[in-house]
């Protein structure tokens, strides 16, 4: 199920919400600087320990990692790196397709059964509302919609194909809130 609220991600209180990070994966201004403020030092340290792939980078862009929520009411944080938006024609769309696919697949594997996600990429990073929203969106769709429904399956006594969750976009503004209205209609 998908829903659309205008407010702070750090004061949801659902299995995960996702960070917009940078690939340092040590905090910074945005939606990154706010969760790290929320969660505590104890965040900082935990990014800390996660391997570097290669010199100053934890987390490539496209990838998930996944920490504890610590202080956030959140029981994890899902941290992800957008692409920095140049003209849309730099693999810009795959890369932020990948965030939400990777994010969503990494609270799947996490048990989580609801998920909170920003805006990723459309404040520091320039990428465009609209066009972000559209990606995250389908990726979002194609996650709920597997081949076969998770209630079709129940209704049959079968474990459902994918864990139900609940997914919901979080838009700090009011214009961002409107963007994924427009797209997928007023939320339930
Ligand atoms: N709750 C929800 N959304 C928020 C919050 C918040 N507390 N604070 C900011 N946002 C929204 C912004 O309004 C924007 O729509 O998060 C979206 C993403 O904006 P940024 O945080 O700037 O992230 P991004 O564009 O992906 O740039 C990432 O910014 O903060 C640094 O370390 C981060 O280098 C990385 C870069």
């Amino acid at each position: 199920m998908i829903k659309i609220i205008q407010g702070d991600i750090t004061t949801l209180a659902v299995d995960a919400i996702v960070n917009a990070a940078n690939q340092v994966m040590l905090g910074g201004g945005g939606v990154d600087g706010a969760i790290h403020r929320a969660a505590g030092h104890e965040l900082y340290e935990a990014c800390l320990t996660m391997p570097e792939v290669r010199p100053g980078v934890r987390c490539p862009t496209g990838e998930a990692r996944i920490t504890p929520g610590f202080r956030l009411p959140a029981k994890f944080v899902i941290h992800t790196v957008g692409p920095v938006y140049r003209d849309g024609q730099h693999g810009e769309p795959e890369k932020l397709a990948a965030c939400y696919r990777n994010s969503l697949a990494l609270a799947a594997e996490n048990g989580c059964h609801s998920i909170a996600f920003p805006c990723i990429s459309t404040g520091i990073y320039g990428y465009p509302k609209e066009e972000a929203a559209a990606i995250a969106v389908s990726e979002v769709q194609a996650f709920l919609s597997p081949a076969e429904s998770a209630e079709d399956a129940e209704g049959e006594g079968r474990a459902p194909s994918r864990p139900l969750m609940e997914i919901i976009f979080c838009c700090f503004l009011e214009r961002d809130k409107r963007v994924y209205e427009n797209l997928i209609g007023k939320s339930a």
